[in-house]
């Protein structure tokens, strides 16, 4: 049915085209979680409870500037390959517990360092190197933001 389509989309560059669109598509993803990631930690530094956490919510201050950051670059990239970045944030999660709010940070750490690095093997796989290199900034602060959280949760 396609006999009559160029022969362009068999080649190499329609390849990395659809490897293009999956890794717009996951940058999206990303951006949605960065949005969440800033919304819940400028909410939870400021309603952070009890002298035992007035050092984390300091943190966590800290790690709302560098997801807004993570987003600006996430953007960035998506505009690169040209793609459109999204304007939707993932569904933040809310809690009345100190505790449980570090909880909450935490899987969402977690989550989102899986999913840069099956980003990362993407970019990787599509040559997208500079791409890669952004990426593994980003996931070296994630991983910093996780044991930060670890840390005042006494898991490390
Ligand atoms: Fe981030
Ligand atoms: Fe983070």
């Amino acid at each position: 049915m396609s006999e009559d389509r160029n022969s362009k989309s068999l080649g190499s560059e329609g390849a990395s085209a659809s490897g293009r669109e999956e890794i717009i598509a996951g940058l999206n993803e990303d951006l949605a979680r960065e949005y969440k990631a800033i919304i819940q930690y400028v909410v939870f530094s400021s309603a952070l409870k009890g002298a035992e956490y007035s050092d984390i919510a300091e943190q966590l201050k800290i790690h709302a500037s560098q997801e807004l950051a993570h987003a600006l670059e996430v953007a960035r990239q998506i505009d690169y390959l040209g793609g459109t970045p999204t304007m939707k944030s993932k569904e933040a999660e809310s809690s009345e517990d100190s505790k449980e709010m570090l909880e909450i940070d935490l899987r969402a750490e977690q989550e989102t360092i899986k999913n840069y690095k099956e980003r990362i093997v993407q970019a990787e796989r599509a040559q997208e190197f500079a791409l890669s290199a952004k990426l593994r900034e980003i996931i070296a602060q994630e991983q910093d933001h996780e044991i930060d959280l670890k840390d005042a949760l006494g898991l490390s």
